[in-house]
């Protein structure tokens, strides 16, 4: 049975961790009145090195927590189920709408590159998935895609560990891939991997366009609600209603560290 949706229900934002809160930040910024309730599979991440079996049932999983909350729309800011699993999440949530974090990044790479020539870092599995080279060339066929998985990247990112000299020498050994590639822009193909940013600008340089798919997001998300006439106009900005499926001792500082307030309550969910 479909629930009521009303301009005040909340926003689903889900991933397999903290990496989701860049897309939270995002949409707070562009969109201070929107109620927020976020899911982290802190218990299960990293999602990136897993079969595409167990994707797709923690991604049934994690849809399903958030629509105990009845939301207006589920935004997953996780690339690799968005990669993977877009189609079993919008199943597990029937006639509400859901926006991908890859088809975002995607468009958004298509609009900077000056050259068509892209390079794609994200997990094992979207990397595998191929999903951001078919996205990419389904708008623009001429477009060249370079792809490198950095699996080391969420772990750093979930310590982190944003300007350690061992996070460097990683995206040393990582983005070297895209020496002598000519690309101009860059796709942050992972919502963990903004946390690394600075470290990521620097090892590729600034010639390079980095494009982390939140804003592209953000903006999709106030189209949509805009056209089907779900702005919520009410409220005054609330915390964001913070769901995990385990507490890890460092979770406080480094939501701290990147959203740049307080943790607010978090509540344990059991998956
Ligand atoms: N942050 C997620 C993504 O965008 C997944 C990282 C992981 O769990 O491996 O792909």
């Amino acid at each position: 049975m479909p629930h009521k949706v009303t301009p005040e229900s909340p926003i689903g934002i889900f991933d397999s961790g903290i990496g989701g809160l860049t897309v939270v930040r995002a949409i707070q910024a562009a969109l201070p009145e929107e109620k927020i309730i976020y899911f982290g599979d802190t218990a299960r991440v990293p999602y990136g090195p897993k079969s595409q079996v167990t994707i797709r049932k923690y991604a049934a999983d994690d849809t399903a927590i958030l629509m105990r909350y009845q939301p207006k729309l589920i935004i997953v800011a996780c690339n690799t189920v968005s990669a993977l699993a877009l189609d079993v999440v919008e199943k597990t949530c029937g006639s509400i709408p859901v926006i991908g974090v890859l088809k975002a990044g995607a468009g958004l790479a298509v609009e900077a590159t000056e050259n068509s020539r892209i390079g794609v870092i994200g997990t094992q599995a979207t990397i595998c998935s191929n999903a951001y080279a078919v996205t990419i060339n389904s708008l623009n066929p001429d477009a060249e895609v370079f792809s490198r998985a950095c699996p080391l990247f969420v772990p750093l990112a979930e310590e982190g560990l944003v300007d350690h000299p061992a996070t460097r020498l990683i995206a040393r050994e990582y983005l070297d891939e895209f020496a002598g590639k000519d690309i101009d822009t860059l796709v942050l193909g992972c919502t963990h991997y903004p946390i690394l940013r600075r470290i990521i600008g620097e090892t590729v340089g600034p010639a390079i366009h980095i494009i982390d798919s939140a804003e592209a997001v953000a903006r999709r998300t106030r189209e949509l609600l805009d056209e089907s006439g779900l702005l919520n106009k009410t409220r005054e900005q609330a915390l964001p209603h913070l769901l995990v499926s385990d507490l890890p001792q460092k979770f406080s500082r480094i939501y701290k560290l990147f959203m740049g307030s307080e943790l607010p309550d978090v509540e344990l969910v059991e998956v």
